[in-house]
Order: C-alpha cells, then sequence, then structure tokens
C-alpha cells in the first residue's frame, strides 16, 4: 500500500484535528503518500480530495472543529453513492482510508471495507456512545465545556435562589451529563439510561429548598427532553423558581482538552499501523487505558453498558 487518505464525517468534536495531524504525521513517516478528503463522505463522492504534507497539519493540534470539514452524506447511504466513492479512491491511487466519526461513519466505512478498501474507523464524537471503547474523541472537551457552564449557572442560580435546569448533548447517551453532573456537583441527573419520575424530582427540590439549600442545580441529557419544559414544570408544581439553559453547540467546540489530544494522537497513530500490516475494517478504541483495535462489526455489536457505579456515586454526593 502506498498511497492512503483521512476524512472526519458526522458531527464534529474537539481533537479531530489532533487526529488527522497523526495520520498524516505518522504516514509520512513511514513514506505514505496521504490525501485529506474534506465534507466527509460527501466530498469524497464529489472527489474533494487534496494532498497532505507536514506543514499542512502544523499549527492545529489545538484547534476545535476540523480542518478536513465534515458533513453527513445521504448519498454516501446508497449502493451507487458508494459504488462512486470507491471509484473516486481508485481515480486518486487512494488504498486505505482511516475514517474519524462516530457511529454512522463507522457503519460507512463498514461498507467501504467491504468494497475492497481497506478502512480503519477512530472514534471522534463529543458523545461517547460507542461502547466498545472507554473514551471517544471530544467528550473529554465537551464535559469541560459543560463544567465550566455549570459552574457559572451555579454562582446565578445561587444569587437568585433559583433551580438551574441544564440541557447538555449526547442524543440517546448520558456520558456528558453524567460525567459532567458528577464533577459539577448537580443536584440531580436526569439520563436516557435511568429514566426519572418527576413528581418525585419536584419533591426533592422542594425538600432541598427547605433544608436551606440555596439553589438546585438539575443537569439533563438531551436523550429524555427539553430543559424548557421541565423547568416550567417545576416551577408550576414546586413554586419556585426555575431557569432553563441549552447549552446547545458550544459543547461541540473549543480548544481540545490535553486528554482528546492524547488520545487523538494515540488513536492516529494505531491506525496508521493497521493499515502498514495490512489490516482492514477495524477499529482503534481505548480500554482500561490501553489502545485496542477490533473488528468494526463486532465493534458496532458491543452492547452499550451503563456505569451504574458512577450515577451511585453522583447521587450519594449530591
Ligand atoms: O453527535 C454529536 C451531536 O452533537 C449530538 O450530541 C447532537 O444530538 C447532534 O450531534 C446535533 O447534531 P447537529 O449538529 O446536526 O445539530
Amino acid at each position: 500500500m502506498k498511497t492512503i487518505a483521512v476524512l472526519t464525517s458526522g458531527g464534529d468534536a474537539p481533537g479531530m484535528n489532533a487526529a488527522i495531524r497523526a495520520v498524516v504525521r505518522t504516514a509520512l513517516d513511514k513514506n505514505f503518500t496521504v490525501m485529506g478528503i474534506e465534507r466527509g463522505y460527501s466530498g469524497l463522492i464529489n472527489g474533494e480530495i487534496i494532498s497532505m504534507d507536514r506543514s499542512s497539519v502544523a499549527d492545529i493540534i489545538q484547534r476545535g472543529g476540523t480542518i478536513l470539514k465534515t458533513a453527513r452524506s445521504e448519498e454516501f447511504k446508497t449502493e451507487s453513492g458508494r459504488k462512486k466513492a470507491v471509484q473516486m479512491l481508485k481515480k486518486f491511487g487512494v488504498e486505505g482510508l482511516v475514517v474519524i466519526g462516530g457511529d454512522g461513519s463507522f457503519r460507512g466505512a463498514r461498507e467501504l471495507s467491504k468494497m475492497s478498501v481497506a478502512t480503519i474507523g477512530i472514534p471522534g464524537t463529543i458523545d461517547n456512545d460507542l461502547p466498545y471503547t472507554d473514551f471517544t474523541i471530544g467528550f473529554d472537551t465537551a464535559v469541560n465545556t459543560v463544567l465550566d457552564a455549570i459552574n457559572k449557572l451555579r454562582d446565578t442560580s445561587t444569587s437568585h435562589e433559583r433551580v438551574s435546569v441544564v440541557e447538555v448533548m449526547g442524543r440517546n447517551c448520558g456520558d456528558i451529563a453524567l460525567y459532567s453532573g458528577l464533577a459539577g456537583g448537580a443536584e440531580n441527573i436526569i439520563l436516557p439510561e435511568i429514566g426519572y419520575d418527576r413528581d418525585k424530582l419536584c419533591g426533592d427540590v422542594l425538600k432541598a429548598k427547605n433544608k436551606g439549600k440555596l439553589h438546585n442545580l438539575i443537569v439533563l441529557a438531551e436523550g429524555i427532553g427539553g430543559a424548557e419544559a421541565l423547568a416550567r414544570k417545576i416551577q408550576d408544581i414546586t413554586g419556585i423558581e426555575a431557569r432553563a439553559t441549552k447549552l446547545g453547540h458550544i459543547q461541540r467546540g473549543g480548544s481540545p482538552s490535553c486528554m482528546d489530544r492524547i488520545l487523538a494522537s494515540r488513536f492516529g497513530y494505531r491506525a496508521v499501523e493497521l493499515l502498514e500490516n495490512g489490516d482492514s475494517s477495524r477499529v482503534v478504541g481505548i480500554k482500561d487505558g490501553k489502545i485496542i483495535d477490533l473488528d468494526i462489526d463486532e465493534a458496532l455489536n458491543v452492547p452499550r453498558h451503563f456505569d451504574d457505579k458512577l450515577y451511585r456515586i453522583a447521587n450519594a454526593l449530591a
């Protein structure tokens, strides 16, 4: 194999640039020719392919987003779209592909590997919703962004003696809410994996107020409802003023944390090693601090394991 390419796909995540840098520089050191595909699978179909050298990834390790841009492609979900993508890879002489993205991007990578393109996936999503790996690139930075917001909300909630409901991202995965809620000392963390009883929640809010608590911070995962509606209900039922904050896409931006930069660098390095060894249809991840790789199919079928110990700790400390 002489030429490899890298693309980012799906929602961007802080640390994707660090992963692109690691892939490009590791591959160049191993004497591969390296291409960058812009706008994910959509750009691949359209031939938006550029050559990469060491300097094309200079000064990006600290930058959020992705210099290659990203997209969600409907055309790639069709067989004819995927055929166009493979033809494009052939045209540019690309034999190996590194896909940085989440669940949907990995499903695309799996299809390409069935069409004889050596493909390796790197998990990049703030959601941390790929159960085969302990962490995905971008999760740590997103959690720190939420924490910063929680700290600020706590100041104003305490001054006004209000309830504050903070809605965080994560699709159907509650990890961003769980980690930021525990680290931010939230009174309540509401997760899709657990569900909640609204009347009990309101009862707890009232009890806390009666005990003299000046604020009540509730972290709500987007996969279980909206902050606006919940805050309104709490105010109606308890009579305590409540405000909602939806953090939204702020969670996707910003300079990647140290942990995300290192994770991205390790993942990128391993992904190129796998291509060099002639592997295909694999994804890299991290388990108990060690970098791992496994078959894409296997990885996509790992059942989700909810960290109920962490949830119990958060409740015990609230
Ligand atoms: O998958 C990352 C993510 O930010 C989710 O947490 C969120 O539900 C979704 O993407 C938002 O997607 P979009 O950027 O298309 O609005």
